[in-house]
């Protein structure tokens, strides 16, 4: 399901403080975000029971609120759907790298599932959106229908061509897609389960694409202290460690493809 917590988004505010000058504006705090980053999320009245926040990509984000895709996995997850109106959820974030814009070159999208999440803001912010086409997959009967309307929002509200399946799996055609944005330089972007990624990941290989995988990990602190999000690296990207990980929530969640070995 869909999350949209709202107004106000702001920085850490003393409780009590009404002074409108001294408040951070949201903007001030969120202007700068990249589809692909995404946030800690903590409701504030969760006890000890559940002490860790939880990471969701954004989705979409603007001065006065902010989306993400939530699946439920787990009594974390599950408790978040009992959030009403004006509960108070501690946010942190925008966390992580985001996806490459290249405004001029012709970019495939391949969503999976919850992977659709940052893509929503991804086109939105996007200079040329008529050079995005989106494949979207899923298979999961409990995300069917809010991925459905929000995927049918994105065709409606971006642009007309965008291209979303959202019921054939497009494993089956994955292969030719790629092949073809490989052999025009194209920007491959892609985000869902592992064994969605690691497909794309052996096909941009296979057809030496250029192609940027948004890694879904285990997260428990979102800023690089509990080792709960390593990911093993090739050696071929940037980012070199002398233990020879990386860390989804500092180096990423967004790495190339050839920069990580799931
Ligand atoms: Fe804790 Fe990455 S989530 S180190």
């Amino acid at each position: 399901f869909a999350l949209r917590l709202s107004s106000p988004l702001q920085g850490t505010q003393p409780q009590g403080t009404s002074s409108q000058a001294n408040q951070p504006q949201a903007g001030n705090v969120w202007e700068k975000w990249k589809p692909g980053q995404f946030v800690m999320l903590r409701p504030v009245n969760w006890g000890f029971e559940l002490v860790t926040a939880r990471p969701f990509s954004i989705s979409t984000l603007n001065d006065n609120s902010l989306t993400v895709f939530i699946q439920v996995l787990g009594r974390g997850t599950e408790r978040l759907l009992d959030l009403k109106i004006g509960d108070a959820v501690t946010v942190w974030g925008p966390l992580g790298t985001g996806f490459a814009t290249e405004p001029n070159t012709s970019t495939l999208i391949l969503a999976g599932g919850v992977g659709l999440a940052p893509f929503v803001g991804y086109i939105r912010q996007h200079p040329t959106p008529n050079k995005i086409r989106l494949e979207f997959c899923h298979r999961l009967p409990v995300t069917c229908y809010p991925f459905d309307t929000l995927a049918e929002k994105v065709h409606a509200d971006s642009h007309q061509e965008l291209s979303v399946e959202d019921r054939e799996p497009i494993f089956k055609h994955l292969e030719d897609i790629i092949q073809s944005y490989a052999a025009n330089n194209g920007l491959i972007l892609a985000c869902g389960p592992t064994p969605f990624l690691k497909r794309i990941q052996e096909l941009a290989s296979k057809y030496k694409a250029r192609c940027q995988l948004s890694v879904e990990t285990r997260m428990a602190c979102g800023v690089g202290a509990c080792l709960g999000c390593v990911v093993e690296a090739t050696g071929k990207g940037k980012i070199q460690t002398e233990t020879g990980k990386l860390q989804a929530c500092m180096h990423g969640p967004v790495f190339w493809a050839d920069e990580i070995d799931f």
